[in-house]
């Protein structure tokens, strides 16, 4: 048995979650859940990254203390992840206790290994962005909220390992993935790498960790909110633990915090001697239409308005089925309602209820003995048997969509394989090739169902339970004939566009 330890980004509190956070949650929980699967151990951490000046701000606009204002933020994300059934094994919330003294740890070691220094620095600060910009990201004129400061501040030496980071980056392809985000990141190495500012004075912002060796200071968000990936798992708090998950499996994040990730969190890693994590997976944009999401555009997808119409599945799968790995994707009604009808109404759906209503018609509604096979349901059953191991290959590729096409195929050979023997017309004139059919309709349906179970966790639990198959695996012949089948609605019935 292995192990596999997954996270998500940790999420602004300020921010209402939408489809672009339930996208990278989902993707975490669906990978955490092929694994488990598979038999691996899993460890899937997400949370919310609740310090910083915007937070603050926020707070303070309400009246509430930052604190008071975060706590009543904390339930939008879990009433949402409840709703979308992430199943996550631990909740990080930066201002807890536990994970505020291990950045306190984590700053002492880089400090005592002499990778802190103090400066007066003078630059460009975003707000928007919380860190110090360069003078040609100010002149690019694309940070908002950006004000000239001159302050002391404790600075990181990133500088010091930029040869080894980048030496690391071309050892190990698989490190940064996509591969064209692993040649930005090289290509951002070219240029000589700068130290990084960790550290806010608190009579501008205190709204932090405070640094252990200087106590008017608060550390910066991004060296406080890196950190959750090795405090909940243990590290200087519980050896046993941390060695057990450490390092991660996968961060899993969007492509515009690549920086942070793959620079920061890396030189960060060097420093404190602890080994890199195996990837750092970032994926596309969530878009609507052509244009960016945002709130001051008012067109962002409220993931609860979709799961309220159309059902949590429906949505996992849709997210799951219409991202390619590492690129952007267009979220419209319209391809969505496309994408239910197509592949989880006509294909999966009708599989279903085509063996089930036969079954329920022509065989006393119960699974029909298979008989012996033909050349047809050898060809069926092979490719059954091939099935999960090309899933779970893609899977450990990160290929989830790829991984339900290949699913999808299979589902859409055996609506034509129904469609020619059509075991209807068989009923009348040669009831054992009928059963033979159906049984291996349904047994197929089983298998094909076991493998998209994680990224349909309730349908597919429904549509096992109806072919009375529960607790089965994805290998051919498990389906027990005489077995009665439960009736059922269909589960997925077609959007008809008005009404939608
Ligand atoms: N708090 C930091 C992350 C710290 S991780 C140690 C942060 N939070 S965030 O809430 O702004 O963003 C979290 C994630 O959401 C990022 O990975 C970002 O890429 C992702 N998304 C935000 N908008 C998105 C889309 N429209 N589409 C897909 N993902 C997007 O950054």
């Amino acid at each position: 048995m292995s192990k596999f330890f997954v996270t998500t980004p940790i999420y602004y509190v300020n921010d209402a979650p939408h489809i672009g956070h339930a996208y990278t949650t989902i993707l975490a929980d669906v990978l955490g859940r092929y694994h488990r699967a598979a038999g691996d151990e899993v460890f899937f951490l997400t949370g919310l990254d609740e310090h910083g000046q915007k937070v603050k701000q926020a707070a303070e606009k309400r009246g509430a203390t930052p604190q008071a204002h975060c706590d009543d933020l904390v339930p939008r994300f879990l009433n949402l992840w409840k709703r979308l059934d992430i199943r996550y094994d631990d909740f990080v919330r930066t201002t807890q206790e536990r994970h505020k003294k291990i950045v306190q740890l984590v700053l002492q070691k880089v400090h005592e290994n002499g990778d802190i220094y103090t400066d007066e620095y003078e630059g460009w600060y975003s707000v928007a962005e919380e860190r110090f910009i360069t003078e040609a990201e100010y002149e690019s004129g694309q940070f908002r909220d950006v004000k000239k400061l001159k302050e002391k501040n404790y600075f990181f030496k990133m500088s010091k390992y930029q040869h080894r980071l980048i030496e690391y980056i071309e050892q190990h392809p698989d490190f940064i993935r996509p591969e064209h985000r692993k040649n930005e990141m090289l290509g951002f190495l070219r240029q000589p790498l700068g130290d990084l500012c960790i550290s806010r004075p608190k009579a501008r912002m205190d709204w932090g960790i405070e640094i252990p060796f200087d106590r008017d200071y608060v550390t910066y968000v991004w060296f406080d909110a890196l950190v959750n990936y090795i405090s909940i798992p243990g590290y200087g708090s519980d050896e046993e633990k941390f060695k057990k998950w450490w390092p991660a499996d996968v961060h899993l994040i969007g492509k515009d915090i690549l920086t942070t990730h793959s620079i920061y969190w890396t030189t960060m890693l060097f420093s404190l001697g602890l080994p890199l994590p195996g990837t750092i997976f970032a994926h596309g944009w969530w878009l609507i239409g052509e244009t960016k999401m945002s709130k001051s555009l008012g067109n962002v997808v409220n993931p609860l308005d979709l799961i309220n119409t159309y059902g949590v599945d429906a949505v996992r799968y849709y997210l799951m089925r219409e991202m390619v790995l590492g690129l952007d994707a267009n979220f419209t009604p319209d391809s969505f309602i496309k994408c239910f009808n197509s592949d989880l109404a006509n294909d999966f759906g009708n599989l279903l209820n085509r063996v089930s209503g036969l079954i329920q018609k022509n065989h006393g509604g119960k699974i029909p003995e298979p008989g012996a096979v033909t050349e047809h349901e050898s060809l069926i059953q092979m490719n059954a048997n091939v099935l999960p191991g090309s899933v779970k290959l893609l899977i450990s590729q990160f290929k989830v969509q790829e991984a339900l096409m290949e699913t999808l195929l299979f589902v859409q050979s055996l609506n034509k394989y129904m469609e020619i023997q059509a075991p209807w017309k068989l009923a009348k004139t040669d009831m054992k090739a009928a059963n033979r059919v159906l049984y291996t309709a349904a047994e197929g349906l089983r298998i094909a169902t076991i493998m998209l179970a994680p990224v349909m966790p309730e349908k597919t639990a429904a549509v096992l339970s109806i072919l009375g198959a529960e607790d089965t695996k994805p290998v051919w012949g498990q389906l027990r004939p005489g077995t009665p089948l439960k009736s059922h609605p269909p589960l997925f019935p077609r959007i008809e566009v008005e009404k939608a």
